[in-house]
């Protein structure tokens, strides 16, 4: 969602900001701003629209002087995309601008108690209340202000804040909401991700919940919320710099869908030794997979349909009841846990405000939560028992791939795991399945090699109006994914049903022509998925199958044929998916859209 930078040092500072903010774009905004202390005086320039627009009004920065500032882009939630409600936000005098990530969830209040006090206000939002509350109370001690307000906001917040009364440095403040501090040579910054900030220094500070940074050229300052200073570990960002460029590539999502072959290896490489799985992260955790009662995965978006799959994978193999839930159900609704449960969370951005409070709601009810994430650093590292990292590296493309691909990875792994505590596979079905997730960034290379097929079959149908998905068991995991990643960037309606489900109602819904995509990769449920294929088609429909090499029995039934790899039945979806990414990607490029930065969608959800 909304993105923050912020820049202090010898550099003009516009322009980095500017850069700054273009590797924020793919988190989803519709208007952005930039406040710079020229010396004298505070200047905004802020407009709705995309980055372009302000760029242009401010020459790339070069209009706005001045070599401390903090910009902004901003995801509409408090009142329409203007310019008035667009950040940054002054206080009445101009002496303290604001950015702001999050909600103030007590806003409505702090605004009528501001009001009373005689406060104008020019905007709808919840952030300008903050710049009135800074300024009233303020009494020359920065630090101290920061924390009266803290004290007294409610919700969620990462913020940047100038004041012409301190022109030498630059205030950062978080609360369930990702900030970090760039420590540079001579300059410093603030970003609400690394990816902003890592063509300047790769030096980072992660700022924890209700920490405050005090930030000068040189010299960086952190305080908790009783304004005591405390020390802070310098942390190294790995990332390659190339990582979060587009190397070539016309969209982020097709570089990342082609990195999936090293992405996957990298994140199987730490936890595969020998014949062996293993989880150093795990090595002391006080689980006991043998003797599990059940494991419930919680997510949202693609990461919910990759824990879908991993319901089938670890159940099948494990042999233990496995629960996958929406994480916005299930913080409310009082789910049934205890300390022989194990909760699994996933997330890409570590970020997402419905997963984070699941790991709570688990915690609170005793269950150990174990989360997979791809963001190092990030919050719901800190607030899990346990973490395991994805290797996906940066992801920038709202549509997630690669990441989604590394998460079906360790879910594999976690139910070879699994499954070997409990005793229900022996060393050489061990060595086997270890073996077949070696061949997969091989395999999903030779399924990416024929993207060009791909593309012309997508071409057919960037003007269609429906598309359906259909699959049983595991392939309907993959069905949900897939039907997914065509809606959120094609904007084309996309249904997945379970295909046995398709005469409860959805059939009617066939017409000549429509496109059903249909996946069938699990030998014991191909002639069942095959009957299906034919009554959709006997009522008109142009069917696309993805199948297994070999199975070449489709071809009677099915008008159009992807074949996989032959894999393991239980890794199936690492290569099913790719030809539905590139599908939807195919389609959404093919109308022309921006195929990176989907409407209304933003990466990482950071409010309810
Ligand atoms: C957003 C993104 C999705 C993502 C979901 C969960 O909706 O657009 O791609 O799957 O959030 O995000 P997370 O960071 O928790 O994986």
């Amino acid at each position: 969602m909304c993105g923050i930078v912020g820049y202090i040092g010898k550099r003009q500072a516009a322009p980095i900001l500017l850069d700054g903010l273009s590797k924020l774009e793919y988190r989803g905004y519709d208007s952005a701003g930039m406040a710079v202390y020229d010396g004298e005086k505070i200047n905004i320039e802020k407009t709705p629209g995309r980055l372009k627009v302000l760029e242009e009004t401010t020459h790339g920065g070069e209009l706005m002087p001045g070599m401390i500032g903090i910009g902004h882009t901003r995801w509409a939630t408090h009142g329409t995309p203007s310019r008035e409600n667009a950040h940054p936000h002054f206080n009445s005098s101009h002496t303290i601008a604001v950015v702001h990530n999050g909600i103030i969830e007590n806003y409505i209040k702090l605004k009528e108690t501001m009001a009373k006090r005689g406060y104008k206000f020019v905007s709808e939002t919840d952030t300008e209340v903050l710049a009135h509350m800074l300024d009233y109370y303020y009494k020359g001690d920065p630090i101290e202000t920061i924390v009266k307000v803290m004290h007294r906001v409610e919700g969620s917040y990462a913020l940047g804040i100038i004041f012409t009364d301190c022109p030498d440095e630059v205030f950062a403040v978080r609360k369930d909401s990702p900030l970090v501090i760039g420590k540079g040579d001579g300059e410093n910054f603030i970003a609400s991700d690394v990816p902003a900030i890592l063509k300047y220094t790769r030096e980072v500070y992660y700022i924890q919940n209700e920490e405050i940074a005090r930030i000068g050229t040189g010299d960086i300052k952190f305080y908790n919320i009783d304004a005591e200073p405390i020390e802070k570990e310098l942390c190294s960002i790995e990332w390659d710099m190339n990582a979060a460029e587009k190397g070539g590539y016309e969209f982020f999502m097709m570089k990342e869908m082609m990195e999936q072959p090293k992405v996957i290896r990298d994140t199987y490489t730490p936890h595969i030794k020998g014949d062996n799985v293993v989880f150093d992260e795990l090595k002391d955790a006080d689980i006991d997979f043998s003797s599990l009662a059940s494991v419930h995965i919680v997510a949202c978006g693609s990461a919910y349909h990759a824990g879908f799959t991993g319901k089938y994978v670890i159940e099948k193999m494990a042999r233990v009841p496995v629960y996958v839930d929406l994480a916005s159900e299930f913080r409310y609704r009082d789910p049934i846990l205890s300390s022989d449960d194990v909760v699994i969370l996933i997330s890409q951005s570590g970020e997402t405000a419905d997963t984070k409070a699941a790991i709570e709601e688990a915690k609170k009810k005793g269950a150990k939560t174990i989360a997979i994430v791809n963001a190092k650093g990030s919050s719901m590292t800190r607030e899990a028992d346990y973490t395991i990292y994805t290797e996906a590296g940066p992801e920038i493309s709202v549509a997630t791939t690669k990441a989604y691909s590394a998460q079906l990875i360790i879910l594999y792994l976690l139910a070879i795991k699994i499954s070997d505590a409990r005793g229900v596979i022996d060393a050489e079905e061990r060595k086997q399945l270890i073996s077949d997730i070696t061949r997969l960034p091989e395999q999903v290379e030779m399924v990416l090699n024929n993207k060009e097929r791909i593309q012309k079959f997508a071409n057919r149908y960037i003007a269609a109006k429906d598309i359906f998905f259909i699959g049983r068991g595991i392939d309907y995991a993959i069905a949900v994914e897939g039907a997914l990643k065509l809606k959120e960037i094609s904007y084309i309606h996309a249904e997945a049903y379970a295909a046995g489900e398709l005469k409860h109602g959805t059939i009617s819904l066939i017409e000549d022509n429509t496109l059903v995509n249909a996946v069938l990769t699990q030998e014991d449920l191909y002639d069942k998925t095959i009957s299906n294929i034919r009554e959709v088609k006997s009522r008109g429909a142009f069917v696309m199958a993805i199948t297994n090499v070999g199975h070449s029995k489709i071809e009677e039934v099915a008008d159009y044929v992807v074949y996989i790899p032959e894999t393991n039945r239980y890794f199936t979806n690492t290569l099913a998916i790719i030809p539905l990414q590139l599908f939807g990607y195919f389609v959404s490029a093919g109308k022309g859209y921006d195929v990176d930065h989907p409407r209304n969608l933003a990466k990482s959800v950071t409010v309810e």
